[in-house]
């Protein structure tokens, strides 16, 4: 169920960079109402990655009921860790930091797929 849920909030978090290339190819920012909808969701998108973390750790303590290096655990680490890029890109608005944040983004979608179809990969 929580799996499933995490699932959700990933796909949440990965349309963010989607809509923003819509935004960018289709409608050259001139759509009012889309732009605010971007507003919006740029502000929320940190809050959408810190409840993934929390109910990605809250599911994998319930899955496993300890520690281990297990697939989820790794997408967890890494899910973690492309956060704090992206609040290091928050206050330094230096871009590296945001393609970083970016590409980390397809890291994760591998992640998560090995997660699903190989749960056990590595134990
Ligand atoms: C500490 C991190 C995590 C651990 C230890 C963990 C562990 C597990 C385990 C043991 C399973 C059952 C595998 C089986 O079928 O034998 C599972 C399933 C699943 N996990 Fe995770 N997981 C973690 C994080 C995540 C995250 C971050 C996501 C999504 C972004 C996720 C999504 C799913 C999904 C969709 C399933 C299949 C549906 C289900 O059984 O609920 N997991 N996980
Ligand atoms: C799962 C894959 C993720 C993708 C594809 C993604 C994508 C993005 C994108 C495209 C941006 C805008 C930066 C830019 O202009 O290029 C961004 C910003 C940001 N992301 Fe993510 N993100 C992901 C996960 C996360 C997670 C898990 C967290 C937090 C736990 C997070 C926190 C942030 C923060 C703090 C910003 C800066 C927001 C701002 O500019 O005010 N992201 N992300």
């Amino acid at each position: 169920m929580l799996g499933w849920f995490n699932a959700f909030l990933l796909f949440v978090l990965l349309s963010f960079p989607l809509a923003i290339e819509i935004n960018k190819r289709w409608l050259k920012g001139k759509n009012k109402n889309y732009n605010l909808f971007l507003k919006n969701g740029r502000k929320i998108h940190p809050y959408i990655g810190g409840l993934l973390v929390l109910t990605g750790l809250i599911h994998g303590y319930l899955k496993l009921g300890r520690i281990a290096f297990h697939t989820g655990t790794l997408l967890l680490i890494v899910l973690a860790l492309n956060g704090l890029f992206g609040l290091v890109f928050k206050r330094t608005r230096n871009r590296t930091f945001a393609k970083v944040h970016r590409y980390m983004g397809i890291l994760i979608v591998l992640l998560f797929l090995l997660h699903y179809l190989r749960p056990w990969y590595f134990i």
